[in-house]
């Protein structure tokens, strides 16, 4: 991260904390929901299929910029599948680093090709080891891998959410995010349980377990892109919900924290990390924020 980026997102902190605003910080354009996967645990791929136009997205992109969001994510749908005319993610990542977004991030499923040394980090979903990994995204493990060892840059994280399936696979990824090249780290998600998906959700107990192993992968020097200090509160569903600092925009439609937010109810069991890192930064919460800054500037 460039020191000037890290000032100004400094800045936003502390300004956050000291007079409890809750202005946004990160932001997500949902470029489409076409994806070529059907994910076990997703409910959110192929329901309209569109693959939004070039000139809508960056006006989401400015609607955000102006909004004062400062990080923000492409996501999907599977955001490789976008494209306009000659236009591709790629062309959208540029085009957010031109516009003023301090940080640019991309998630994945990672079946194409990667070219995107432009991003801050490419969020790219592994699910377990090959058996689980598969039994929850269809037969794309090797694929993926092929694609990740020939990217032609070292900013991948995996990003893996934990549910019924592959609950017992998160050594298997981190291992494997600390073992292959162009991997600079892996970040976790619980599953969050939709209703079409409930019966992949974690219990407390069983998320605590997953905390202990990842807390012990990273004695064990994985690179873990998440904050141990909030794990009690994951563990909980104890932090604070919606997060006010995160916005979405999906086809013009602006929702606070997640496209799940109209979902009743589901924010009492939310499983997104992010959601509780941020939130708990914000309240001004100390270890966190120690622990964010140390991490953060280790892996962006
Ligand atoms: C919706 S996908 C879109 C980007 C891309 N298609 C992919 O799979 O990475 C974004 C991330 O959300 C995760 N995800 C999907 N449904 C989820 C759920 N119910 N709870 C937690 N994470 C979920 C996926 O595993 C993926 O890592
Ligand atoms: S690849 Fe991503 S968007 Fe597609 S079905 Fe899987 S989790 Fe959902
Ligand atoms: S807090 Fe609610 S809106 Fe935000 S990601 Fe979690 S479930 Fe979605």
């Amino acid at each position: 991260m460039k020191l000037s980026a890290f000032w100004s997102l400094f800045r936003f902190g502390v300004k956050t904390v000291l007079f409890r605003k809750s202005d946004p910080i990160l932001g997500t354009v949902i470029v489409t929901d076409k994806c070529n996967l059907k994910c076990k645990h997703c409910s959110v791929n192929n329901i309209t299929s569109v693959i939004h136009p070039y000139e809508q997205i960056r006006r989401e992109m400015q609607t955000l910029l102006d909004m004062g969001v400062k990080i923000l994510f492409f996501c999907g749908g599977e955001t490789f599948l976008w494209k306009d005319g000659d236009k591709t993610l790629k062309d959208l990542v540029i085009e957010a680093k031109k516009m003023g977004f301090l940080i640019v991030n991309a998630v994945t499923n990672g079946t194409f090709p990667i070219d995107l040394p432009e991003a801050d980090l490419i969020l790219l979903s592994l699910d377990g080891d090959r058996e689980r990994h598969n039994a929850i995204r269809g037969d794309t493990y090797d694929i993926i891998m092929e694609n990740v060892r020939a990217a032609t840059s070292d900013n991948i994280c995996f990003y893996m959410a934990i549910n019924q399936i592959n609950k017992d696979a998160i050594r298997d990824v981190c291992v494997t995010a600390r073992d292959t090249k162009n991997v600079r780290a892996v970040s976790f998600n619980f599953h969050t349980p939709y209703p079409d998906t409930r019966e992949l959700a974690l219990s407390k107990r069983e998320k605590a377990e997953c905390c202990e192993v990842i807390k012990q992968m990273m004695k064990e020097k994985a690179p873990v892109f998440n904050l141990k200090s909030a794990f009690p509160y994951l563990i909980n569903n104890s932090f604070p919900t919606p997060c006010k600092q995160c916005l979405v925009i999906e086809n013009g439609k602006i929702s606070v924290c997640g496209r799940c937010i109209d979902v009743p109810g589901l924010c009492d069991e939310c499983g997104y990390f992010f959601v509780a890192e941020y939130t708990l930064l914000f309240k001004g919460n100390l270890k966190i924020i120690f622990e964010m800054l140390r991490t953060y500037l280790k892996y962006i």
